[in-house]
């Protein structure tokens, strides 16, 4: 029986990678494109989402952490620093505990989910909050590598976009062409620079270090972005300083990756546009109450911008469109637990029998 052996044993033919390298990995990749049958009825295309919460630390972060780490440790550092709105810390923490290096962490005081605060502590980082937002950690972590023994291995570092682009090959792989459409929520700009990346190799014959692959693919997506209303520089044309939204993965007012996030834009002939609070929680309940797919709120910005563009009547019939949903729902679950109206859920409390349950549940007795 075939396992999955993680992107860079996958994939590499197409990574700077050798025959030679120690490879860190915990079986990232292989992750579910699930049809979205609800999406698809709604749109007349095919929507398929790419369910990134399925790898080992929960998201997509892990793609690219595998390659991060192996560079680290390709390069002899001893430890590894990272500034991360939640998910980079608990992919990093993971990653470099497999690899036997120690990891330092910087999240912006007060804005991380619980579920990832708890990854990077279990893994044993140095968990560091600062006071102030993913910016002003990114700046710090930036400057304590240049000048102090520790490897970055924020997106920032090469190796990270690298990681991250086999997501594209495994959706070509599955679909046996790249789709019409790929939307995905964008905050740091990683991630989209990454999928238009690994799109682009594989729609032409493309040099890697041991020679040149093939073309597998015969044609590029439309890349179609989502921010965070409260944080959309794209959007905005420029940083913004006061980044704010619930879907604290993507509160991000100065994006790192910015030039290759336009570039993923214009080449393509897509768009950045932006999704409301409100209108990503809408798309995690569609998720959860329809699809049966269970994401953390950032990750619904994909499928918020999905159903915002259909409603303005900008979703083609007859394509296939894929929505990267980036981490899973048990990072950051409390939001379940709220109704459309904003009051909390309060399970039914039942009685200790079998009459009382049935009553409860409005079934009839059979016989
Ligand atoms: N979705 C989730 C769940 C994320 O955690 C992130 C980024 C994104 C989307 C946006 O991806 O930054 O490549 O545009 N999280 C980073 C972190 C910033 O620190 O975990 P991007």
């Amino acid at each position: 029986a075939h396992q999955w052996r993680g992107v860079i044993r996958e994939y590499a033919d197409r990574l700077p990678v050798t025959e030679e390298t120690r490879v860190i990995t915990l079986g990232e990749g292989g992750t579910p494109l699930v049809r979205a049958e609800k999406l698809s009825a709604l749109t007349g295309s095919e929507v398929y989402l790419k369910v990134e919460g399925m790898n080992p630390t929960g998201s997509f972060k892990d793609r690219g952490m595998t390659m991060a780490m192996t560079a680290a440790v390709e390069a002899g550092a001893k430890a590894v620093v990272c500034a991360s709105t939640g998910n980079t810390s608990a992919s990093a923490a993971a990653y470099a505990t497999a690899a036997g290096l120690t990891c330092a962490v910087l999240v912006p005081e007060g804005k991380i989910a619980l579920g990832k605060l708890s990854q990077a502590i279990a893994h044993g980082a140095t968990l560091l909050q600062v006071d102030g937002n993913f910016d002003d950690c990114l700046e710090i972590a930036r400057k304590l590598a240049e000048s102090y023994p520790v490897f970055l291995v924020n997106s920032v570092n090469p190796a990270r976009i690298e990681g991250q682009k086999t997501a594209a090959f495994e959706i070509v792989d599955a679909l046996g062409d790249a789709p019409d459409i790929h939307v995905l929520p964008v905050g740091n700009a990683g991630n989209i620079s990454a999928y238009w990346k690994g799109y682009r190799e594989y729609a032409q014959d493309t040099e890697y270090g041991s020679g040149v692959r093939p073309a597998v693919s015969t044609k590029l997506p439309v890349m179609w972005g989502f921010q965070a209303a409260g944080a959309a520089p794209f959007v905005a044309g420029h940083p913004v300083t006061h980044p704010e939204t619930i879907a604290t993965a993507i509160r991000i007012g100065n994006p790192a990756s910015w030039d290759t996030a336009i570039a993923a834009r214009d080449e393509s002939g897509g768009l950045i546009d932006a999704v409301t609070d409100e209108e990503i929680l809408a798309a995690h309940r569609w998720l959860s109450s329809k699809e049966g797919v269970f994401v953390e709120p950032g990750s619904a910005a994909s499928v918020a911008g999905l159903l915002k563009k259909h409603a303005a009547d900008e979703v083609p019939s007859g394509r296939t469109i894929v929505c990267t949903v980036t981490g899973h729902g048990l990072k950051d679950p409390q939001w379940a637990l709220r109704t459309e109206d904003g009051s909390e859920v309060e399970p039914v409390k039942v009685s200790n029998d079998v009459v009382s349950v049935a009553v409860e549940l409005g079934l009839d007795h059979t016989a």
